[in-house]
């Protein structure tokens, strides 16, 4: 090999070890359930969190809240919720565990973790429920979920009744749907207990109850428990949630961290994701297979596949007598199968690499790790008014690179190679900023509005978001007329919390009620529910565009999606028919799910879904303008694109049907801010059409017509 990526450092970060380390998982061994069990006992009871496991279920039994926090694999998220279960937490049939994740591959995964070790059948008694997916009953007694999920509870069910206890789990995050939430079960833990007192002093229920909460029939608040909060973090500033729940009592969990030795690039590297797959190749070619597994961070699901790509062709010539190389992506859009993959021991003569976003820093602990690629980027959710919404791939934060580090010295010493200078490093900031203090609140706005948070600028956030955005997010929820000119909850906006989506689309939905086009807008809502529909090889270019082309609509990617969607459903889902139109099934599969789901949900909220509009397509691409019309440019003398909100430049992304192509105006899912502002799944309308779905916003675009 003669390119080379040059290090320097060396230097050992953390503690030395303590206990022994886990050992890797047997491959293939027969399915034995008692002695799969019994081994996960003897392996529970080496995490270092058992040894607190008195002193937590003690806390937790006296205080209203706790926090706990432990380093990344200590046993929070597996342990913790199953300590609380055997001390009777939840009586069954009655009330639950729920424990939330920021992610959705966390929630599943750990899930089935534990319904294994607790030996029930993954839904029974351990379940987990995710957007678009359930797999629980109601005798679950311990339910893993995302945060998202639990914030849409709230609006059935205002004091989460059914829940005695809820943890928090990855609070260190602190992604926009954990603060909401924060502040949510902050505020139904005091509604609960206000209730409370107020049945012991033998007064009405109703009577100077929370507002939030007086619509609650009286007598069934009888009974009501203390609702448990229990805040878990990997890192080690807990004042500030102590500090946001009346100073809760913070327990800390001695982690078990072998020492890391840390590498630095010599000189920054002008591309990452060239840097980091020769990284990984020599780490591999000079290192034994049997030092451990490979774990690259990298930004998002473009990357991997970009990684993955050099490193199947690099792989293709190594000498025979180096190891194979497994490789083994994992994001969050990825299939569930292909993400269980990452678990799995590598077979033997192979070492695994595992190319991964930050869902792998803390929230996913990934056996056999020893070596560390850290790109030193990960993509962040921004949003700028000028603008809207965007996924910026950025600098990580130097405890984000700590925790990276710190994933090869799980099971023994590992080695970490950061793919920026040691100068670079000292000028990331210290930790990231919250989420919410910088990305769109249109949805979680609508959700508060929902649930009877009528002052959402005085809401108890523990980082209140900018004004600004708080604003805009309402201004926005007044044009698409989920709230009225008072910023009270319209019919059409409590219609549209319903849907676990952005407002936009189900605005899209609503309209498509009158336009009688449920069905193709549903559809198409599916289809942009995943990243890539297409499976596009290295090599393979020129034929997979030209396969594509037979789906390709001159209106744009909507209706080429759905044209693509029929197509598949003609051909039965074939899999030689998908290989041969380059079709990523399994993000079909995905798609037909989540159909199934929002079309289950316009059931029971009164749309047909089967309503189809035919042949003429307009009709769905205007309910698609009814929500996004914040969403739209203009086509500029220039042959640029000019956003209609921002006035900024907008280029069509090169993967769109729309590429190089001038039509007067454009509207667009999603704009991608790289190198430039990329506009993904675009659609050409006409400028009239864009007055008439916004007229508050855009109805000078109509006197300005022809
Ligand atoms: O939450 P925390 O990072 O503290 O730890 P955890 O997720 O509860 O993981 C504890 C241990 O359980 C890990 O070190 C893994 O060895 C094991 N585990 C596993 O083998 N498979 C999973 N799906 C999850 C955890
Ligand atoms: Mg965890």
């Amino acid at each position: 090999m003669a390119r080379k990526v040059e290090f320097r450092g060396g230097a050992q970060e953390g503690e030395g070890a303590h206990g022994g380390g886990a050992k890797r998982r047997g491959k293939g061994a027969a399915v034995d359930h008692r002695a799969r069990a019994r081994e996960l006992r003897a392996q529970r009871e080496q995490l270092p969190v058992f040894g607190a496991r008195g002193a937590i279920v003690r806390e937790v039994r006296r205080h209203a809240t706790v926090v706990i926090v432990g380093e990344t694999g200590s046993g929070k998220t597996t342990q913790i919720p199953q300590y609380l279960l055997e001390s009777g937490f939840s009586r069954y049939g009655e009330t639950a565990i729920a424990v939330t994740q920021p992610r959705r591959v966390a929630a599943t995964s750990v899930a089935k973790r534990v319904a294994e070790e607790v030996g029930t059948a993954l839904g029974a008694r351990v379940g987990y429920t995710i957007r678009f997916e359930d797999c629980s009953c109601d005798k679950t007694q311990l339910r893993f979920c995302t945060d998202g999920l639990l914030l849409r509870e709230i609006l059935s069910d205002p004091l989460l009744r059914r829940y005695s206890v809820v943890v928090l789990d990855e609070a260190h995050e602190r992604t926009l749907r954990t603060d909401i939430l924060l502040g949510m079960l902050r505020d139904i833990q005091r509604g609960r207990r206000r209730r409370r007192q107020l049945a012991a002093q033998g007064q009405p229920q109703g009577a100077g109850a929370h507002t939030r909460f007086g619509d609650d029939a009286d007598g069934a608040a009888a009974g009501i428990g203390e609702l448990k909060i229990i805040v878990m973090s990997a890192t080690l500033d807990a004042d500030r949630f102590s500090a946001y729940f009346d100073d809760a009592p913070v327990l800390y969990v001695a982690g078990r961290q072998f020492p890391v030795t840390t590498y630095y690039t010599v000189a920054p590297q002008a591309d990452y994701l060239d840097a980091a797959h020769l990284t990984v190749l020599q780490i591999h070619t000079e290192t034994p297979s049997t030092s451990g597994d490979i774990l690259v961070f990298l930004a998002g699901q473009e990357d991997i596949e970009n990684v993955e790509r050099l490193l199947a062709e690099a792989a293709a010539h190594l000498p025979r007598a180096v190891p194979r190389l497994l490789v083994c992506p994992i994001f969050a859009a990825l299939p569930q199968a292909q993400q269980a993959l990452v678990f799995e021991p590598a077979p033997e003569f192979t070492r695994k690499v595992v190319l991964a976003t930050n869902i792998a820093e803390t929230s996913l602990t990934i056996p056999g790790i020893r070596h560390v690629v850290d790109s030193g980027v990960h993509k962040v959710r921004g949003f700028d008014p000028r603008i809207g919404e965007s996924l910026l791939v950025e600098p990580i934060s130097r405890s984000s690179a700590r925790q990276r580090a710190g994933r090869a010295g799980r099971e023994a010493a590992g080695f970490c190679y950061r793919l920026y200078t040691e100068a670079d490093f000292a000028q990331l900031p210290e930790d990231a900023v919250p989420e919410i203090r910088r990305c769109q609140l249109t949805m979680v706005v609508l959700q508060l509005k929902a649930a009877g948070v009528d002052d959402v600028l005085g809401f108890g956030f523990m980082d209140a978001p900018p004004k600004r955005a708080l604003k805009h997010a309402l201004l926005e929820l007044y044009a698409l007329e989920a709230l009225d000119d008072r910023g009270a909850l319209t019919a059409l906006g409590r219609w549209m919390a319903e849907f676990p989506l952005d407002p936009s689309y189900s605005k899209a939905i609503y309209a498509s009620r009158a336009a009688g086009c449920t069905r193709e807008v549903v559809d198409i809502v599916a289809l942009l529910s995943v990243d890539s529909l297409f499976y596009v090889p290295a090599d393979k270019r020129d034929e997979s565009n030209q396969a594509q082309a037979a789906f390709r609509s001159r209106d744009g990617d909507h209706l080429t999606y759905l044209s693509l969607l029929r197509a598949y459903q003609a051909a039965g889902g074939d899999k030689d028919w998908c290989h041969e139109h380059f079709v990523n099934r399994c993000a079909m599969r995905h798609v037909l799910d989540v159909r199934q789901q929002l079309t289950r949900l316009c059931a029971r909220l009164a749309i047909d879904p089967a309503q189809s509009c035919g042949a003429d397509l307009d009709p769905v691409l205007r309910c698609f303008l009814s929500g996004f019309f914040h969403n739209c440019a203009l086509l500029q003398p220039d042959g640029s694109y000019r956003s209609l909100n921002g006035s900024q430049t907008v280029h069509v992304h090169p993967g769109s049907a729309l590429f190089g192509k001038k039509t007067p105006a454009i509207f667009y899912d999603q704009l991608v801010f790289t190198s430039r502002l990329h506009a993904r799944a675009v659609s050409a309308v006409d400028p009239l059409w864009i007055a008439q779905a916004s007229p508050k916003l855009y109805g000078r675009l109509a006197s300005a017509a022809p």
